[in-house]
């Protein structure tokens, strides 16, 4: 005879605790940087940001980058921003010229727990001045401060040494046993390693 303990426990989905969005706009200061909404006065500073060989290499960016596909990015940023899946944050010194970008991806309550992921880019002519490890504890901290999401991640190609530097130091930690996911871009395919911050440290 069964009995209620002998039943198996439903497999419920383990979901994250995140919360919706903030409805007014999201800016992040701290570490010499202000991290701000992108605007419509950005899309021509997105067009010499984001037309970079090694942003087109590494990330999903459109390439050439060029006025229409600064205008696609931005609306695409602002749907995304309002169903609540993507945060993508202008990455500047002072509120004014963006100098790259920071994001978070794959957020809203129907998600697996885990698989908050975080991206970033800096336009070429602003690199090896710390601007993305410093943007991206900011933004960690306000996923794990203000948002609630326990674990964020970062998806790295092994070869990408200034983001494994960026995910170092930020302080993620590499996911050995998580094994690379297949990704595939403009043609390459190519794999990607998890990284982990968690909201312990
Ligand atoms: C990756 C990227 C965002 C780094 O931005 P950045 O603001 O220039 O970062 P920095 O170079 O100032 O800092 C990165 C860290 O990696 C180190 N680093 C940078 N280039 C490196 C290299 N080629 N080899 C080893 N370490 C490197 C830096 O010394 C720094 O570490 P530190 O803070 O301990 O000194 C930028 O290179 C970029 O936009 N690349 C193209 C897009 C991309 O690859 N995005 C990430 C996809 S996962």
């Amino acid at each position: 005879m069964s009995t209620p303990a002998d039943d198996p426990v439903p497999d419920v989905p383990e979901v994250p605790d995140v919360p919706d969005l903030p409805a007014e706009p999201v800016v992040i200061r701290g570490d010499g940087l202000v991290l701000r909404e992108w605007t419509e006065a950005d899309l021509p500073a997105m067009s010499e940001l984001f037309d970079d060989p090694a942003i087109a290499h590494r990330t999903p960016l459109a390439s050439p980058f060029d006025a229409a596909a600064a205008r696609a990015y931005l609306d695409r940023a602002r749907a995304t921003r309002a169903d609540g899946t993507r945060l993508q944050l202008a990455v500047t010194e002072d509120g004014g010229a963006p100098l790259g970008e920071v994001l978070l991806g794959s957020l809203g309550t129907e998600r697996p727990a885990g698989a908050v992921t975080l991206g970033y880019a800096i336009g070429g002519a602003h690199r090896g001045r710390g601007l993305a490890p410093r943007a991206t504890r900011l933004l960690t901290a306000y996923a794990h401060d203000s948002l609630g999401i326990t674990r964020v991640r970062l998806q790295i190609e092994e070869d990408n040494a200034a983001s494994v530097g960026v995910a170092r130091a930020a302080g993620y930690r590499l996911l050995a046993d998580v094994p690379p996911v297949a990704a595939e871009q403009k043609g390459r395919k190519y794999l990607l390693k998890a990284w982990e911050h968690t909201a312990e440290g």
